[in-house]
């Protein structure tokens, strides 16, 4: 009978719906804001260097996330191909985070320290010449791009406004840090760095 009266009136129907949705969902977000594990770093965790950074938004202007995830599930097949499962302390200093979620490649989230950086800078220009039956895009022309080295302070600033721990000294060194380097430098840069923080845990 009380169902009858619910399901025969499309419109509180639809505010009883919008109730139980929001109730659910408050109570899996809200429980995060007073969470530690989830805004203190990993063991080993650091803020990206200014050359990983410029690397880092490389990677997402690219869309490198469109075919890789970083996010290595707790799931057994996962830790033994990857490495340890992601924490949400590896994240912190990720804004935005880039766990993606379509794998038409390897998850990213271990690759750090994986290959060589030559091995990356052969793999990038064309990755056919070291895994042959690869179907990823061919990034070559990241090697003749220059990182705009005036912009890199100003996004170290904005991440700072989001939390993460620069200081004034790493602010003003940015530009010199990224000088001259390419585009190719600065992202394999980035990914060299994924993940070297989960080789300390157990
Ligand atoms: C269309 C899908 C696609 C896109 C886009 C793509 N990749 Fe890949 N990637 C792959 C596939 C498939 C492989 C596995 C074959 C290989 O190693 O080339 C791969 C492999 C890799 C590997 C080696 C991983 C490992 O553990 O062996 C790295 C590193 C990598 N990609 C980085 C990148 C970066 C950086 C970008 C963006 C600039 C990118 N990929 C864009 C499909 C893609």
């Amino acid at each position: 009978m009380k169902h009858e009266l619910i399901e025969t009136r499309a419109g509180l129907l639809g505010v009883l719906i919008a109730l139980v949705i929001s109730v659910g969902g408050l109570v899996e977000i809200v429980p995060l804001y007073f969470s530690s594990q989830v805004t203190t770093p990993a063991p080993g965790v650091k803020p990206y260097t200014a050359l990983q950074l410029e690397g880092r938004d490389i990677f997402i202007r690219e869309g490198c996330y469109n075919c890789h995830s970083q996010m290595v599930r707790p799931l057994r097949a996962e830790t033994e191909r990857y490495g340890h499962y992601s924490l949400a302390g590896e994240s912190v200093y990720d804004h935005p985070f880039q766990f993606g979620s379509k794998r038409t490649g390897p998850d990213l989230a271990r690759v750090g320290g994986r290959y060589s950086d030559e091995w990356h800078r052969v793999h990038l220009s064309n990755p056919r010449d070291v895994v042959p039956e690869s179907n990823m895009p061919a990034y070559a022309w990241l090697a003749n791009e220059r990182v705009d080295a005036m912009l890199t302070p100003r996004k170290l600033k904005l991440m700072r406004t989001l939390g993460v721990p620069y200081n004034e000294q790493e602010i003003e060194q940015a530009s010199r840090d990224v000088q001259d380097k390419t585009e190719m430098d600065a992202l394999i840069a980035y990914l060299q760095g994924l993940g070297i923080a989960s080789k300390g845990w157990h």
